[in-house]
């Protein structure tokens, strides 16, 4: 039987989807992306999943773009299939929160999956790199826009122009990552995690992640005034007014995710 280049599970509230392609380290190819989309949309669709974890093996998480598929394309080829746009971005479509545990190799494309992720949980192992400059190439899924808004403009002009690799703890220290675990913890810490997300109003979690979203892509000032649209509309939330009256009433909160 041919081999998923994804496998995705549930746990609870929790989606999870591992990147499976552990021969070429995770190289992300077409057919990968296309799958991984997939499965982001699916659980993005399904109302009973509240968080949503993207791992890859002990090996690696991903060591970029599929090199050897790459090698083969014209300009044509990827501007007319919209190379990255097409499958690659749909991790940003995700309204619910998305982890990536981070385990080996995360270089290139990889990374900048990571960089695409609402939380970056790194085991001790993982090692984060745009290593295009080496190919003659640049990060071309973010990495040039998502890095240095991360970690600054020095330390990541260092990372794309001279291939630098990153361990975890330098990772952790410059802000690429949100956490670093054990590697034999990293499962259990990233589905802690997620399940401890998953466990809050939905539309507020989605809403949240909207609004940092917002700082990260946009000028202050629009930024803070989507974010007081934000909070105001907090207040037509059924969550919202459970969660307050369940602080006041010293109690634990129902949510029922409206
Ligand atoms: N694409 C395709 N195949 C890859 C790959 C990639 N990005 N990375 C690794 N592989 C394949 C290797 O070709 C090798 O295949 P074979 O066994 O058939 O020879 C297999 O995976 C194992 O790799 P290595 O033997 O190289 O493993 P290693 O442990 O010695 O080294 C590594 C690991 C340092 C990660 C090394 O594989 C490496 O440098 N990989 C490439 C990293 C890279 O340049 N990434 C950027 C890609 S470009 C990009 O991502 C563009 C973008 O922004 C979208």
């Amino acid at each position: 039987m041919e081999e998923q280049p994804v496998l995705t599970g549930v746990e609870g509230r929790v989606g999870t989807i591992t990147l499976n392609r552990p021969k070429q380290l995770n190289a992300l190819d077409d057919a990968l992306m296309d799958a991984l989309g997939e499965a982001l949309l699916r659980f993005d669709a399904d109302e009973s999943i509240g968080a949503i974890i993207i791992g890859g093996s002990e090996k690696a998480f991903a060591a970029g773009a599929d090199i050897a598929a790459m090698a083969r394309w014209s300009y044509m080829d990827v501007y007319r299939r919209d190379f990255i746009t097409r499958n690659w971005d749909t991790v940003r479509r995700v309204r619910k929160p998305v982890i990536a545990a981070v385990a080996g190799y995360a270089m290139g494309g990889g990374c900048e999956l990571a960089l695409a992720c609402d939380i970056v949980i790194a085991a001790d192992t993982a090692r984060f790199a745009l290593p295009e400059v080496r190919l003659a190439m640049l990060p071309g899924a973010g990495g040039t826009q998502r890095l240095p808004r991360a970690i600054g403009k020095a330390k990541a002009m260092d990372m794309c122009l001279s291939a630098r690799v990153l361990d975890a703890t330098e990772a952790d220290r410059y802000g690429l990552v949100s956490r670093v675990v054990p590697l034999c913890a990293l499962r259990a810490e990233s589905m802690a995690l997620a399940a401890s997300i998953a466990r809050y109003s939905l539309p507020a979690l989605m809403a949240i992640k909207e609004s940092v979203n917002r700082a990260w892509e946009s000028a202050l000032g629009e930024g803070m005034l989507f974010e007081r649209r934000e909070l105001h509309a907090r207040f037509a939330s059924e969550d919202a007014k459970e969660g307050m009256a369940a602080f006041l009433e010293k109690r634990d909160p129902v949510f029922t995710h409206r």
